[in-house]
């Protein structure tokens, strides 16, 4: 079973309140049918989520009554964005059925507590394709918090122990220096903690879940657990169906067991 978090900066315009890319999703989409593999499938909310929550700050849980409303209105919108990529999925010939984790997860100081990990293997075993994305969940110290995709994905890949890991990004890994201001910056193709820590953390400005050092530090203790994950461009054609069929293909990858 493969492992794959379609990144929110992928399936929406993140600078555009709302904006899907229908496109590029019937595409990964596309690319994850003919690879022929059981996937289970996160997604991210993109411009979604990410607008209004960074607005309310409803990552760091409740603070004023006018986050109520707020945190309620990107529930709706990630279910909107959800529903939007169910029907892409079904309709591309990848049975599918949504586990929202304000349903199925809940937090404790906005880390994932409880997922209902067990729903993921009975769909799975009955050949449908469990797809969960970044939401707002219950907090039982905060009362809400943000339930990110990249949580999702660790917890998942610890409990499911996937063949591969894989984070389809709009950028191509992780670069030696920020590649949209230094023109000598390289892709790092094997990353591992020395690389981590001794890199300027200035590439990519951090929403309200995260960075791509988040993203690799999660693939790092996924890799402790004995699992193989990369980040890629979900952008380039063909990368994801690639990494499914298990070709080498450019991005960032953790090789299982680096710590
Ligand atoms: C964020 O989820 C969830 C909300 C803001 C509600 P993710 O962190 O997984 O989303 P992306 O991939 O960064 O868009």
């Amino acid at each position: 079973m493969m492992l794959v978090k379609l990144g929110g900066s992928v399936i929406t315009d993140k600078t555009q309140y709302r904006t899907f890319r229908e496109d590029v999703l019937s595409r990964l989409v596309g690319e994850i049918v003919s690879a022929g593999k059981e996937v289970v499938l996160i997604h991210g909310a993109g411009s979604f989520g990410h607008v209004l929550a960074s607005e309310h700050h409803i990552q760091n849980g409740y603070t004023d009554e006018s986050q109520i409303p707020a945190a309620a209105k990107v529930m709706e919108d990630v279910r909107d964005l959800n529903l939007r990529v169910m029907r892409v999925l079904n309709d591309g010939g990848l049975p599918s059925a949504s586990l929202p984790p304000s349903a199925v997860a809940t937090l404790r100081s906005g880390e994932l507590d409880e997922l209902n990990v067990d729903l993921f293997r009975r769909y799975l075993e009955v050949g449908i394709c469990p797809v969960t994305f970044g939401d707002v969940a219950l907090d039982s110290e905060r009362r809400f918090g943000i339930c990110s995709g990249d949580h999702l994905m660790e917890r998942l890949a610890r409990e499911l122990r996937p063949e591969r890991v894989i984070f389809v990004s709009d950028i191509d890994g992780v670069f030696t220096a920020d590649p949209s201001s230094d023109p000598d910056a390289m892709l790092i193709e094997v990353v591992d903690r020395t690389i981590l820590d001794s890199l300027p953390r200035t590439q990519r400005c951090a929403d309200v879940t995260g960075s791509i050092f988040g993203k690799i530090e999660k693939m790092l203790r996924i890799a402790s657990w004995g699992g193989d994950a990369i980040v890629l461009n979900g952008n380039v054609p063909g990368r994801l169906g690639a990494a499914l069929r298990g070709e080498a293909v450019r991005g960032s990858r953790v090789r299982g067991d680096a710590i």
